[in-house]
């Protein structure tokens, strides 16, 4: 079988992946920025409006409801730990966020990655492009490794870790931890 392509001698600049509009598929344009207090309300209906099934996939459970003290998590949060991107396109007069990725620092060398793109959305490059600015974000910040929890049916998010770099796994309870190994900083795109 064809190895998938890894991002491993081409990851981006943090600073320029949210510096730029990108043309996604299905003509879509989409930038990506940190999130901030004010994105609360936007980031709860941003997550209200996912299929029951996207928002299990994304926090491992069932939600039927998003609580408030989850949109705060994603709003207010210490940087030096945790850092949150959403992918915005304008739409209706108005920024709309269509994704949004989180990466925590764990332990030495060790973040924690997950991400969610709107149902209407998926499959147009957007997880991708979140994925690879939060893994340059969390390289800046001195993480080696990423680690993503998903489904073991969830292929899409496989192949998102897969990109960063070589994948290691464990599984427990229907549920697949992935290490990805991340380029090493300063190992940029020209
Ligand atoms: C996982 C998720 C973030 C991917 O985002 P996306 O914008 O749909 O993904 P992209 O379009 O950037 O595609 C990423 C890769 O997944 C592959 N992919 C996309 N949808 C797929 C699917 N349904 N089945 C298999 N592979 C798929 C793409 O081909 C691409 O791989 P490639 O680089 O080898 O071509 C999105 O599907 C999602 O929000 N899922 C629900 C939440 C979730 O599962 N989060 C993961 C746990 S944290």
């Amino acid at each position: 079988m064809k190895p998938r392509a890894s991002t491993t001698e081409r990851l981006a600049d943090p600073g320029t992946l949210m510096a730029t509009t990108h043309a996604v598929g299905g003509n879509l344009r989409v930038r990506l920025r940190l999130t901030r207090p004010t994105d609360a309300p936007a980031v709860r209906s941003f997550l209200e409006r996912l299929s029951p099934e996207t928002r299990r996939r994304r926090f491992l459970h069932a939600m039927p409801h998003v609580p408030e003290a989850i949109a705060r998590r994603f709003t207010f949060y210490d940087p030096r730990r945790r850092l949150v991107v959403v992918a915005t396109s304008f739409e209706d007069g108005c920024d709309q966020i269509v994704g949004l990725a989180d990466v925590a620092h764990i332990e030495t060398g060790l973040a924690e990655l997950a991400v969610v793109v709107d149902d209407d959305r998926q499959g147009r490059g957007v997880g991708k492009l979140l994925t690879e600015a939060t893994a340059a974000l969390a390289i800046e910040q001195g993480a080696t490794h990423l680690k993503a929890d998903l489904l073991v049916h969830n292929a899409a998010m496989l192949a998102l870790m897969e990109r960063l770099g070589p994948t290691t796994r464990t599984y427990e309870d229907g549920v697949a931890t992935i290490f990805a190994r991340l380029p090493a900083r300063g190992r940029r795109a020209a």
